[in-house]
Order: C-alpha cells, then structure tokens, then sequence
C-alpha cells in the first residue's frame, strides 16, 4: 500500500488512484480475467436458467419483477444486519441475543443467496466471474456463521465468535464484490437509465415502413428504438435496448401482443410494462405521432436528470 507522509507520520494512501486503489483494481481484473471460473459458471448458471424457464413465476420472485427493482439488495439487508449486530451483543455480553442473531442471519442468507443466484445466472463473462467469486465468500460466510451458531448452542463461545469473525471476513468480501457488480459492472442497472431522451417531436421512420405483427428498429438522436404497429393502426415506440441486459428488443418476437426479448425472454406489454422477467425496469417508453406519412416520437416531461442531461453537473 502506498503511504504518505504528514507532519513526520506515515499513513497509508487511501485517495482514489493511490495504492490500495490500484492493488483493488488490479485483483479484481485478474478476477474478471479469469476465464477457468467460466468451468463452473457455466454449467451452474445454465442450471439456473432452466430452473427459471420451467417456473417463471419463481424467476419473477427471485428476481424482484414484481417490485420493479432486483430483490437481491432488499434482501441482502438482513443477514449482513443480523450478524453484524451480533457482533456487537458479543461485545455486550448478551451471549443468548448474540446466537438467536446469527441465527437470524443464517435464515435471511437463504433466501438472499437464492436471489442472488438468480440475477447471477443472466450475466456474462466477467460478471459472471466476479459474480461466482462474490457467492463464493457470502457461501463462506455462511458456513462460518453456521459454524459460529452450532459452537455457540454447544456452550462453546469463544470458538462461535471466532467463526463469526471468520464469517465477517468472508461476508465483508463477498460485500465488496457485490458493490463491484452493480456500481462497476452495472449488473441490476437500468440498461437505459442514461439515455438521452428529447422533448422535441423528430421523425424516425415512414409510415409504410411500421408495419403490424413486425418489428422495427429505428434511432432518435443516437438512442435506438424498437416500432411495431398495434391491430388497431396505432404506432408504439419503446427504447430497443432491453432494460435488463440491453439485447436488441428488435431481434425479439411479438407474442399475444406483447415484446420478448431475444436474449433471456423478458416480456414486456406495448406500454413497456414488465409481464415477465427476468427485467425489472420498463422499457422506456415514447410518445408518437404520426402525421403526413411520417412516425415522429419524443419523450415528453422526462424527470430524470441522467436522461434529459447525462453530462451536466
Ligand atoms: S437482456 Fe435479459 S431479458 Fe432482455
């Protein structure tokens, strides 16, 4: 670790770019480099996959659908509450609230893992790498806490709190692997969420060219869409990249009036609405207007800053 000097001490260099910073980024690079992980990644999310196929209402479940928002992070709260709060009855002295906390813990991790695996199972490469590793320690963490509370029943304390250390360790790790994904790699991202989006009408596509039963890709200002036109003449136009994994929602089907989407069967309804997930978010959705043989979208009152201003201060 790099270290700097200030009135005679040594202290370690914690800014962004120093030591630790680079050392961190270096180890999970080799992480996300690792392509041996791909040998058990592979077959272990294809598993899962199926598992979600064959029960669709259990990879909405698992994957928050039905909350518009991944579970995993809601769920997450719990066991990592549960025994760091242990901890802290340790140092109390509350040996009994200190083991029906691990306990608590080690019942929340289910769940919570489950979910996990679920959003793991819809990534690649090195998310899915880094995603292995990051199961890899919480499954540490579990085992260690497991351990902590069967050492605990047994009266043998001293022996639990070591394990909980040891599980604080691993699920510490785990933590951090977890908060690379989503803040670095952007698993459980809105694909779209900085897209720019417009206020003003700009036509995209002829009218002759928006047929029904058919999809077609088109782009406002560099944002590409996905048009189709409904039974009845109306044209809807929705943001083409998934909001789950960002395929090209074009390349998808229209199925009983609804889009799927070509890489992991998201369904959405012609408003955008999720009908089935794995997605979480909507797909963007356009205003349009068709008018002198030309289909014209925008976006009107967009609210997010990201989208109506993903540069500025
Ligand atoms: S990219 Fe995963 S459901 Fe569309």
């Amino acid at each position: 670790m790099a270290q700097s000097t200030t009135a005679g001490r040594t202290r370690p260099d914690l800014t962004a770019g120093g030591g630790l910073t680079r050392r961190l980024d270096a180890l999970i690079g080799r992480i996300e480099r690792a392509e041996a992980l791909d040998t058990v990644a592979g077959p272990v999310a294809a598993l899962e996959k199926k598992l979600g196929e064959k029960l669709p209402w259990w990879r909405n479940l698992a994957s928050g659908t039905f909350l518009g928002h991944p579970l995993h992070p809601l769920l997450v709260a719990v066991p990592i509450g549960s025994w760091s709060a242990s901890l802290l009855f340790d140092l109390a002295g509350d040996r009994r609230g200190a083991r029906r906390l691990v306990g608590v813990g080690l019942l929340a991790a289910l769940p919570t893992m489950a979910s996990g695996g679920s959003d793991w199972a819809y990534t690649n490469g090195a998310e899915q790498r880094v995603g292995l590793v990051h199961a890899g320690a919480n499954g540490l963490s579990l085992l260690a806490f497991g351990l902590s509370w069967q050492a605990r029943r047994r009266g043998h304390h001293g022996q639990g709190v070591l394990w909980s250390l040891v599980g604080a360790t691993a699920v510490s790790v785990g933590g951090w692997l977890g908060g690379h994904l989503s803040y670095a790699l952007g698993v459980g991202v809105d694909t779209t969420a900085f897209q720019h989006s417009t206020a003003e009408w700009t036509e995209v596509a002829r009218s002759e060219d928006v047929t029904e039963g058919a999809l077609r890709a088109a782009d406002v200002g560099g944002v590409p869409l996905v048009l189709t036109r409904l039974p009845g003449g109306t044209v809807i136009a929705l943001a083409d990249r998934c909001s789950h994994r960002g395929a090209p929602l074009h390349e998808g089907e229209l199925d009983d009036g609804c889009l799927v989407c070509p890489w992991h069967r998201s369904v959405f309804a012609t408003d955008g609405a999720v009908v089935r997930g794995p997605a979480t978010r909507p797909q963007q959705s356009y205003a349009v207007l068709e008018r002198d043989g030309a289909v014209s979208v925008r976006i009107a009152d967009e609210p997010r800053s990201l989208r109506t201003n993903p540069v500025g201060p």
